[in-house]
């Protein structure tokens, strides 16, 4: 990763500039701080020491998973910054208590009281020496975080961060969890371990957004040609999260297929057999 190019984005992002430098950089985006799915789906898979492959985003996929007793979590994510995301949340739950980890790092709407520097100062030496070269960074122009957070708010995730949150601690303490930069076209190409369980959140959305024409044939197509033999032989992969017709992004795609509902949302299951 070019940690030290990201930082210097990143940097611009939370200075005054940093609309023009969202449009303009597409390298590093705001990112997801916290996941706008309710994660309750993993629950549905027996990953108990099996290896999980997922989209990064928030790092909330692969901490639940960690939390479900995952051997280990590959994660893979098309911008760079949610590595530095995911480093700083893990970070800041190996060393904060819960409630301190809550005012750092909230779960629902994110404020200039959030990601303070007092509490950085506390985490930075758990960091990944990339991250905390990032994160150096990005606090040396100022502590407005929030501005790179691109989703402010969670309205369907119950934690279990909160209900296990020491369990989770020691899990984080453990070198589990591995992060790549790629495209999810690329991705297949770059692990070559067997996976229990692979989790694309709702990347067939952010698709459809630069190319209206992508079809849900063809999306089902690439997973089935890709990733499916990405799989153990009872491997699942969670190909879409499907947002309910109450939140922002809806599609009504792949109504055939195996689904786990999560409140009002539905996780599209495809199985290996
Ligand atoms: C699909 S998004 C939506 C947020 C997600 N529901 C969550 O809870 O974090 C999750 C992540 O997918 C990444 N992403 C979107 N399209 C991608 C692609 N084609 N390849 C790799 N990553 C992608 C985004 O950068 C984002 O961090």
């Amino acid at each position: 990763m070019d940690y030290i190019n990201d930082a210097k984005k990143a940097r611009h992002l939370v200075l005054e500039e940093y609309d023009e430098a969202a449009r303009t950089n597409s390298r590093v985006r705001r990112g997801f701080f916290i996941t706008n799915e309710c994660l309750t789906y993993i629950n549905e898979f027996d990953i108990q020491d099996k290896e999980v492959l997922t989209v990064c985003g928030s790092g909330d996929h692969a901490f639940t998973c960690l939390l479900n007793g995952a051997k280990s979590v590959d994660t893979f994510d098309y911008n760079p910054i949610q590595f530095y995301i995911m480093e700083l949340k893990r970070a800041a739950i190996e060393v904060l208590s819960k409630e301190e980890f809550l005012k750092f790092f909230p779960l629902t709407g994110v404020n200039r009281e959030n990601y303070k520097i007092e509490y950085y100062l506390r985490i930075r030496d758990a960091l990944k020496p990339e991250a905390r070269y990032f994160w150096d960074t990005v606090y040396s122009a100022n502590d407005r975080l929030y501005l790179l957070n691109f989703s402010s708010y969670n309205i369907l995730f119950e934690s279990d961060y909160t209900k296990r949150y020491e369990e989770l601690q020691r899990k984080v303490k453990e070198d589990n969890i591995s992060f790549k930069q790629t495209d999810l076209f690329t991705m297949p190409k770059l692990f070559n371990k067997k996976y229990s369980l692979i989790i694309l959140s709702n990347i067939y959305d952010h698709l459809k957004n630069f190319n209206d024409n992508y079809s849900p044939e063809e999306y089902l197509n690439f997973i089935n040609e890709n990733v499916m033999p990405m799989l153990e032989d009872d491997g699942a992969c969670v190909f879409h999260y499907q947002l309910s017709r109450t939140r922002d992004i809806v599609t009504t795609e792949f109504t055939n297929c195996d689904t786990i509902k999560c409140l009002g949302d539905s996780a599209k299951v495809l199985r290996k057999k």
